[in-house]
C-alpha cells in the first residue's frame, strides 16, 4: 500500500504543526516524481491570514528541493471525517500534479478517503487558459 508511507510521513510532521489559534493540527506529504517524499504542516500566525496550510508547506519543500511534479498526496488531521484540502490548496496541488494524481485524506483515528486532484478541483484554471496571452 504505497499511500501508507505518505500517511505515516504526514502523521509524523503533523506533530510539528504550529496551530495555537485553531488548535487544529494538519500534516501533509507529497511524493515528488523522483520518489522522494516531502512533508509540511500548517503554520499559523497571530495575523490570521498569514497562516499557511500543511499542503502548501509540503509543496514548498518539494519545490525547494528542485522538483516540480508530484505523483501522490496525503493529508491527515484529528477530525471526525477525513478533511479535504481548502480551495487554495486544491489549486496549488493542481499546479504540480496531473488530474489523476491520487490524494488520500486521513484522520488520526485511521479513517481514509481516496480521491484525486481533478475530483477535488474540476474545471480548474490552468496555463492552457492563457493560450492567447
Ligand atoms: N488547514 C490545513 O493546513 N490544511 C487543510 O487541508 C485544511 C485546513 C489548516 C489551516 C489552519 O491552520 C487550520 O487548518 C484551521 O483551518
Amino acid at each position: 500500500m504505497p499511500e501508507a508511507e505518505l500517511i505515516a510521513a504526514a502523521r509524523a510532521v503533523r506533530e510539528n504543526a504550529h496551530a495555537p489559534y485553531s488548535r487544529f493540527k494538519v500534516g501533509a506529504a507529497v511524493r515528488g516524481a523522483s520518489g522522494r517524499v516531502y512533508v509540511g504542516c500548517n503554520v499559523e500566525n497571530v495575523a490570521y491570514p498569514e497562516g499557511t496550510c500543511a499542503e502548501a508547506g509540503a509543496i514548498a519543500a518539494m519545490v525547494a528541493a528542485g522538483e516540480t511534479r508530484l505523483t501522490e498526496v496525503a493529508v491527515i488531521a484529528d477530525s471526525p471525517a477525513p478533511v479535504p484540502p481548502c480551495g487554495g490548496c486544491r489549486q496549488k496541488l493542481a499546479e504540480f500534479g496531473a488530474p489523476d494524481v491520487p490524494v488520500t485524506l486521513a484522520t488520526t483515528d485511521g479513517l481514509t478517503q481516496k480521491t484525486n486532484i481533478s475530483a477535488l478541483l474540476p474545471g480548474n484554471f490552468s496555463a492552457a487558459h492563457m493560450g492567447r496571452v
